[in-house]
């Protein structure tokens, strides 16, 4: 896939995948931040979560993370110049740290789930979290059309193999959330728009990147009910 192509179909979109305020909210019914809370937000992509991971904790800071320059540029036309975030261009392999929570959208697997857990403890303060979406079949064996749309992804499992995955790491699961299908919509509503805006005019490799687009977001409209992402809550045990 040309690299261009993705980038003309993927600058300036709100996120970069699925998610919503609600999931971070919903995060912070779950655990107990200290004030001035340090948080990493992982592969942070343009930042989306950001003002949400502020909101858990009076005096939060916060330290976006990604590899992507154009990313982290969209991030900072909202962000640069607010004392509570720090934008660093990096790799999620070494987020430095000690931070009180983790956070990482849809960039675990890029790692794999037992890899990074194990990479990030050291990055975290004592009574750390960490919290990260993750691609997950809700039926398990997944029907075989499921499994060849996620062929790309052998480690892809149900719950219980995530779940296997984080404790082979030696963490403890706090608590799991199916990402909503607004989280979906979050992320494909905007794509889409942004699809329809260049079909017209696109040469060869942007319309492959097109049309490689247009098969997730039909796969996920007619298959969606058999896979999704699951949102854990871990801690070293
Ligand atoms: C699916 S996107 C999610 C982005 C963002 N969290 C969101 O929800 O919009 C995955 C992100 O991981 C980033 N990424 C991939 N590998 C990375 C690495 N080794 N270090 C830092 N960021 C990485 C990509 O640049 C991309 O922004």
């Amino acid at each position: 896939m040309n690299p261009q192509a993705f980038s003309t179909l993927h600058r300036n979109l709100p996120r970069e995948g699925p998610g919503e305020a609600a999931d971070i909210a919903w995060l912070g019914r779950q655990i107990k931040l200290p004030e001035g809370a340090r948080i990493c937000d992982l592969a942070c992509g343009p930042g989306p979560d950001i003002g949400p991971l502020l909101h858990l904790a009076p005096e939060a800071t916060v330290v976006a993370i990604d590899h992507n320059p154009q990313y982290l540029g969209e991030a900072a036309e909202e962000w640069a110049g607010d004392w509570r975030v720090d934008l660093r261009l990096g790799d999620m392999a070494d987020p430095g740290g000690p931070y009180d929570l983790i956070w990482c959208a849809g960039g675990v697997y890029f790692l794999g789930i037992t890899e990074a857990l194990e990479r990030w403890r050291d990055s975290l303060a004592p009574g750390g979290t960490i919290a990260f979406t993750e691609p997950c079949f809700w039926q398990d064996p997944p029907s075989e059309v499921v499994a060849h749309i996620w062929s790309g992804y052998p480690a892809m499992s149900g719950e219980a193999g995530i779940r296997a995955r984080i404790e082979a790491a030696d963490y403890e699961v706090i608590a799991t959330r199916r990402l909503a299908d607004s989280a979906w919509q979050a992320y494909y509503g905007p794509l889409l728009e942004r699809m329809n805006a260049l079909y017209e005019g696109a040469d060869e490799d942007l319309l492959e990147v097109l049309r490689a687009a247009a098969a997730e977001i039909a796969a996920w409209d007619e298959y969606g009910d058999e896979f999704g992402y699951l949102l854990s809550v871990v801690r070293p045990a």
